[in-house]
């Protein structure tokens, strides 16, 4: 409500410095935790405990700088990053565009972060660890914790992200490979055929050689774009399959322009985000989960902004959801809020708990 009201004042700033605002704001005024727990949304994904689906996507806190006031607004799960090894400035601003006629977001950031160090040195103060056994409640992570990696600008892929696997493993609840933002020039090649098996197998390789040393298994998600082919899907999913990562994150943003976007801004270079890449991305959803026949878990995540939406990537076949430009939007009492509806709703269609639903919609038949 009260985020409605700002917003016109929000809305007159430009994207980033209100989003880099925001991360201030919230960074340093005390949070009340508004988060409510409901026992029909507790899940357990890839051998993780969480309290609700509904997560914050990677990209918002890109430094890891404020999981914990995040929590406080009711998300089940918070992806930080995505975290490159070096810090880099990423493109030109402006890089970030509001398309409010469509509920969308165009960027093109360029993965800006400010590297690895630091992202570390922020999570060391929140995460329960050896020295931080001293940490209050109120400062301390209570929610899972996924760590999105990426690659320097200028870097080959592969050193970039076995160095970031390394470096998070002992802190992430669960990594994402991100190889799907288009605004990384050569990226997105990455999910193509005649490099995504030989990829993911030299990081499945150092994954296994990380969780036999340190005696722990920390799940490895991939996170896809929209623009994938149908046939680039199949060998995506087969090379997840063969690999045995963990699970796929879908989606990223699209180049692609839909024809009725209405936004003076449609035109802008970028990825884009929001509502008109919900279909989409639900198509890319549901082939991946008749593809991978529901064996690995599915985070849903392109243009949700209620519960019903939720619903959807749900009984499309996503174990958990995830949502960005909904928030520019709509503000953090939408996370309360699509809980509640969500709770409710899958009483109502007679399910006792939200793993009930995962798939019931998916029936086989492959979008294209
Ligand atoms: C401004 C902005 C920055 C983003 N940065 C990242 C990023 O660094 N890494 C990433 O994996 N996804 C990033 N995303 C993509 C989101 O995580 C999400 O996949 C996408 O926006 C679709 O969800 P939505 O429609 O709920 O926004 C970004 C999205 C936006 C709008």
């Amino acid at each position: 409500m009260l985020y409605k009201i700002c917003r016109p004042l929000i809305f007159t700033l430009e994207p980033e410095l209100a989003h880099n605002l925001a991360i201030k704001l919230l960074k340093y005024s005390p949070q009340l935790s508004k988060a409510r727990n409901y026992k029909n949304l507790t899940n357990k994904v890839a051998d993780i405990d969480f309290s609700s689906p509904i997560g914050m996507a990677a990209g918002f806190d890109k430094n890891a700088e404020i999981p914990v006031q995040l929590s406080k607004f009711g998300f089940g799960f918070v992806e930080c990053g995505t975290v490159t090894p070096l810090a880099q400035e990423g493109n030109p601003r402006p890089r970030i565009f509001r398309l409010p006629h469509d509920k969308a977001i165009i960027n093109r950031l360029g993965f800006n972060n400010l590297g690895a160090k630091n992202f570390l040195n922020n999570i060391k103060n929140f995460l329960p660890s050896l020295d931080s056994s001293s940490l209050s409640p109120a400062t301390k992570l209570n929610i899972p914790l996924g760590i999105n990696i990426g690659k320097n600008k200028d870097s080959e892929a592969l050193p970039d992200y076995l160095h970031l696997l390394d470096k998070f493993y002992d802190y992430a609840s669960y990594i994402t490979i991100n190889i799907s933002s288009p605004n990384t020039k050569n990226l997105r090649d990455l999910q193509k055929s005649d490099q995504i098996n030989e990829f993911l197998k030299a990081i499945k390789n150092h994954h296994t050689d990380l969780s036999n040393s340190k005696k722990k298994y920390v799940p490895l998600f991939l996170k896809i774009a929209p623009d994938l082919t149908i046939f680039e899907q199949e060998e995506v999913a087969r090379a997840i399959l063969d690999n045995k990562i963990d699970g796929i994150i879908i989606s990223n943003t699209t180049i692609n322009r839909p024809y009725d976007l209405v936004s003076k801004q449609k035109a802008e270079p970028g990825g884009l985000s929001g509502y008109p890449i919900f279909l989409r991305s639900n198509q890319v959803l549901k082939n991946m989960y008749l593809f991978t026949k529901g064996q690995i878990p599915l985070i849903g995540v392109g243009g949700v902004f209620n519960a019903d939406d939720a619903y959807h990537k749900i009984a499309m076949g996503a174990s958990l959801v995830q949502i960005y430009t909904a928030f520019i939007y709509e503000g953090f009492g939408l996370v309360e809020k699509i809980k509640k509806d969500l709770s409710k709703k899958i009483a109502a269609q007679g399910f006792k708990n939200i793993s009930e639903v995962i798939g019931v919609e998916a029936k086989s038949q492959f979008v294209f």
